[in-house]
């Protein structure tokens, strides 16, 4: 047995037993369209796009350049800690490790569609958890309202006739409590909803975003929190772009589905697995011994 047909052995097996080398994922964008209709909140202006340049260059090429401009929350976007500390860490600095988490989704859509001023509860966590399991630490967490659907319908998606008055907006949230919990026992790393905060629209204290900001907590909003996603084993990820300064913005939130389960624990630690390279490294050296 040569060298080069061991380790295509090795990585065939590799991949019967689920280590993630040359995984297949499914794909699930999380991830409202901008366009000139997103939703912004009042006073923030809105999505525009518009053509610098479009045609056919000398030499026969299609050429299009566009340019647009928007404030830096409206539609599906994350906030940083900027948004609510003066001077604090801004998108140029926020740390990749923090974009990138296992996902799990507790769905209060039913709770949300009795009460549009429901807040979930710590209860409702561990409901879930008893339900689905233990919440990986460090994970992003998000909550699905069942309000995705509505948001191309303003007046739905905010439950007022009066888009131009915040005030009058009623949106379902997450208690303190809950949020305080997450990151005590789970030490929770990113947050989401298909809402457009965290903290409910009459708080104008909005204790979640002073809780979890400075602790470098993501807080994505807007998420297009769709059906399919599964309650958990999903990765999700939410990379900004580095604007300096920045508070917040657009991004493409979106989940990598495992094709197996996992429970959140790093694959290579699985004691099958170490057994198995074990073998496998007895068997190369006897192959090597033998082969001389
Ligand atoms: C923006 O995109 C949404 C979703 O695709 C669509 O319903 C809406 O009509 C678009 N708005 C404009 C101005 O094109
Ligand atoms: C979009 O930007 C263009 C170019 O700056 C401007 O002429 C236009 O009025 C803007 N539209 C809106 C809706 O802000
Ligand atoms: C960021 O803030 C610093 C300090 O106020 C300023 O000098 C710099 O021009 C700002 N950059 C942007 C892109 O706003
Ligand atoms: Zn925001």
């Amino acid at each position: 047995m040569t060298g080069s047909t061991l380790m295509s052995l090795v990585t065939a097996l590799m991949s019967l037993w689920g280590f993630p080398l040359g995984q297949a994922y499914m794909f699930v964008d999380l991830s409202h369209v901008q366009n000139m209709t997103t939703l912004y909140w009042p006073g923030v202006p809105t999505f525009n796009r518009t053509i610098v340049a479009a045609g056919t260059s000398a030499n026969g090429i299609w050429i299009e350049v566009g340019a647009f401009s928007s404030g830096e929350h409206g539609g599906t976007h994350i906030d940083v800690p900027r948004h609510f500390i003066e001077n604090g860490m801004d998108l140029k600095d926020f740390p990749l490790e923090r974009t990138v988490a296992e996902g799990v989704v507790i769905d209060c859509s039913a709770e949300a569609e009795r009460n549009a001023d429901y807040a979930v509860t710590k209860e409702k966590i561990e409901q879930w958890e008893e339900k689905h399991g233990r919440i990986p630490n460090e994970a992003a967490v998000l909550f699905r309202f069942g309000y995705a659907k509505k948001f191309w319908e303003p007046e739905k998606y905010l439950n007022t006739q009066q888009l131009d008055d915040a005030t009058t907006y009623h949106f379902p949230s997450v208690s303190l409590e809950a949020v305080k919990w997450l990151v005590k026992s789970r030490n929770l790393k990113m947050i989401g909803m298909d809402v457009p905060s965290p903290d409910p629209p009459t708080d104008l204290t909005y204790p979640v975003h002073r809780l979890v900001l400075p602790l470098n907590i993501m807080i994505m909003e807007n998420v297009n929190i769709v059906p399919s996603l599964p309650p958990r084993n999903f990765r999700l990820h939410a990379a900004p772009i580095r604007i300096e300064n920045g508070t917040g913005v657009q991004t493409r939130i979106y989940a990598m589905l495992y094709e197996r389960m996992n429970d959140g624990s790093p694959r290579l630690s699985s004691p099958l697995f170490v057994s198995f390279v074990v073998c496998l490294s007895l068997v190369s050296a006897v192959v090597k011994i033998i082969s001389q």
